[in-house]
């Protein structure tokens, strides 16, 4: 049995704004009626958007589980995202803005990007970087982040972004599994005021990744630093990033690609195992992600994009780097903490670069609610027109805070569904068409086949199942990196006999308008007296107790109910934690969606684990809660937090 019981009903309502929606790109069910009268067609519309050497002779070759699209065309990413914008309108207008975290500024032009993509492409090249090879970029979020990734796409170099905050031996698995000839990276970035030692850290993995024979370094901090404080330059390995392009040609033919060719490798850490090397491609994933870009977020010309995510994760892959820059965009880019100096950074960013779109994610949304109103109410964020969210379910009552403190009820939310794998988003709002709810990915969008699966492959109408994908997308995972029989036994082989059918892990229910509700990873779902319940539904019944700033449950082993609810809650700043709290959460979620949710355990705690990239990690806290010992915690932002919970929890039972 795999159906999952839904027990929140949440019947609040946003239809567009009316002047919002009289000027979207898309406002009307026109893009889905299309889409499904011919979906081939549709997908070969998105794909003229961008500009191609040779067009292609077949839009789509489907042998389930591997699909091929484009066959036969050819192009070049770093041309459509630089080289086509500077022949056009686009020329001096910024591509890039860029701040770090002591406050430094920068801005590239799509001119500027034209100039430092073409040198850096004739660097690698220099460095005997062939098409096919794989780069390593180990970078702070910084302008050459986007420098980098573009000039492997102009040489057709694949590159492998590994995100900053990761440790030598994350680096050293993940260039030796690639295979990487190069590695980018830089003497350090900021963080919370700290430096990060990228280049000692880099000579510790280098020392253990044999293939890698050159190493380019960004110089990020104050001259010297690295030669005194963190490590040496090597010779013959290690060149600095400046030399090397003071010293490049200024013209580059960027390398035709074919659709087919992989752009990218990014590694998923999972939840157990050694990293899936993800695979994406050039016309496929660029068409995704142009595509999705210029619909989901209505972007238009004269918009401020800015997408919070690092560039070591697929959102800044996606809606950081390639998405905007397809699309001729503006993108803001900001190298450090949302707390640092003050924690209204983020809104200060706002407002100082007159952001538009501002897109995040939930983990960051409630930290902000946590912190409080008056942080953002210090800065004018009436630029601001739609809002976007992404990485986790968004409870409803983040969603609501979103919406009015920081979009002043005026701007749409779009809820964005997708994954690693997926490269770019398929279920969110068109926010110029769709009418949302708070908590609703909504649907699929046009292009998409999403829809509700029991354990039999049976479609489910409304109520809970298995979220499954039943037909191929351009900018779908081709493989794992040199093992696809890991591919096909992790996303194509949930049901018997059906390697159509794609399954992303989640768990959803449909309502009766047939709108989506993403209720979590399959893994975490609480099986309680017989019911499967989605941790989203009883940690939103949390969240919507004003005390309350984030909650994660978990489900223990309990003699006569299979499962105990376990909940781990956050309170929010200024407000005092007691057993009358704890007694009066439990029977806030039983009066909410039921007594079969009502928590046993509640342990008020100052944070919650999680992933660097912000997601809980639902699996440390069943350790915790089963009295186990603590299973990895080496892709946690900070192990410390799971070892107090853990210390806490034994006292509190004895
Ligand atoms: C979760 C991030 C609910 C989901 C782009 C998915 C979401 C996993 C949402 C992928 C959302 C992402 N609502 N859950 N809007 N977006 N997820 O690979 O469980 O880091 O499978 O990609 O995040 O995480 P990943």
């Amino acid at each position: 049995m795999e159906e999952i019981d839904a027990l929140l009903t949440e019947s609040r309502t946003f239809p567009p704004p009316p002047a919002f929606a009289a000027a979207a790109h898309g406002n009307t069910r026109d893009p889905w009626s299309r889409a499904d009268a011919d979906y081939e067609a549709y997908w070969a519309e998105q794909a003229r958007a961008l500009e191609w050497i040779t067009p292609w002779k077949q839009v789509l070759d489907w042998k389930p589980p591997h699909a091929q699209w484009f066959l036969g065309g050819q192009l070049n990413v770093a041309a459509n995202c630089v080289d086509r914008h500077v022949r056009g309108p686009a020329r001096n207008k910024a591509a890039i803005i860029w701040e770090g975290e002591p406050g430094d500024r920068r801005t590239l032009t799509y001119w500027d990007l034209f100039v430092e993509v073409r040198k850096f492409a004739n660097v690698l090249t220099s460095l005997g970087v062939h098409k096919g090879d794989r780069v390593g970029i180990y970078l702070p979020l910084i302008p050459e982040c986007a420098i980098a990734m573009l000039a492997c796409a102009r040489v057709g170099a694949i590159h492998s972004v590994v995100f900053g905050g990761f440790s030598p031996e994350s680096l050293r698995d993940r260039m030796n599994d690639a295979e990487a000839k190069v590695l980018i990276t830089a003497d350090g970035g900021y963080r919370r005021g700290q430096i990060v030692p990228l280049k000692r850290n880099a000579d510790k993995a280098l020392a253990e990744s044999p293939t890698v024979t050159h190493c380019v370094v960004v110089r990020r901090l104050a001259a010297g630093v690295v030669d005194d404080t963190f490590s040496q330059m090597q010779e013959g390995r290690d060149h600095w990033w400046h030399r090397l392009m003071e010293g490049a040609p200024a013209g580059h033919e960027p390398q035709p690609m074919d659709a087919e060719d992989p752009l990218f490798i990014l590694y998923t850490s999972g939840t157990t195992g050694k990293p899936k090397g993800i695979v994406h491609t050039t016309g496929g994933y660029l068409t995704g992600v142009a595509s999705s870009t210029k619909l989901v977020f209505d972007l238009k010309d004269d918009d401020v994009f800015w997408c919070t995510a690092d560039v070591g994760w697929i959102t800044g892959h996606s809606y950081l780097v390639y998405g905007p820059l397809a699309n001729g965009a503006t993108a803001v880019m900001y190298e450090g903490a949302p707390d640092w100096p003050e924690k209204d950074r983020f809104w200060s960013l706002c407002e100082k670069h007159g952001v538009t779109i501002l897109y995040t994610a939930p983990t960051a949304i409630r930290a902000f609610m946590k912190w409080g109103d008056a942080h953002p109410k210090k800065h004018d964020l009436s630029r601001l027109r739609l809002l976007g969210s992404v990485g986790e379910p968004i409870n409803p009552e983040a969603w609501m805070w979103y919406h009015e403190v920081i979009g002043g009820g005026r701007c749409p939310i779009v809820d964005t569904w997708w994954q690693t794998e997926t490269g770019s988003i398929m279920i969110a709002p068109l926010p110029g068409a769709t009418v949302t709810k708070p908590g609703s990915a909504t649907q699929a969008l046009p292009g998409y086949a999403v829809t509700l699966l029991d354990s039999a492959a049976k479609e489910i109408g409304i109520g809970g199942g298995l979220l499954a994908v039943t037909k191929p997308w351009p900018s779908m995972l081709r493989t794992l990196w040199r093992d696809d029989a890991r591919y096909v036994s992790t996303y194509f082989s949930k049901w018997d006999g059906r390697p159509d059918l794609y399954f992303p892990g989640d768990g959803a229910k449909r309502d009766a308008d047939n709108y989506l509700w993403i209720l979590g990873r399959v893994d975490d779902v609480l099986n309680v007296s017989g019911h499967r319940i989605g941790t989203m539904e009883v940690e939103s019944a949390l969240v919507e107790h004003p005390a309350v700033a984030e909650a994660a449950v978990v489900g223990r082993a309990h003699e006569l109910k299979g499962q105990a609810l376990c909940a781990f809650v956050t309170v929010r700043e200024g407000q005092l934690t007691s057993l009358a709290l704890r007694d009066e959460l439990r029977e806030f979620v039983a009066r909410k969606i039921g007594a079969l949710a009502r928590p046993d355990d509640i342990l008020f705690s100052a944070d919650l684990p999680k992933t660097r990239s912000g997601k809980i990690m639902r699996r440390l806290l069943r350790d915790i809660a089963e009295g186990r010992a603590l299973g990895d915690t080496t892709t946690l932002a900070d192990p410390s937090v799971v070892a107090g919970l853990k210390a806490q929890y034994e006292a509190q039972e004895s």
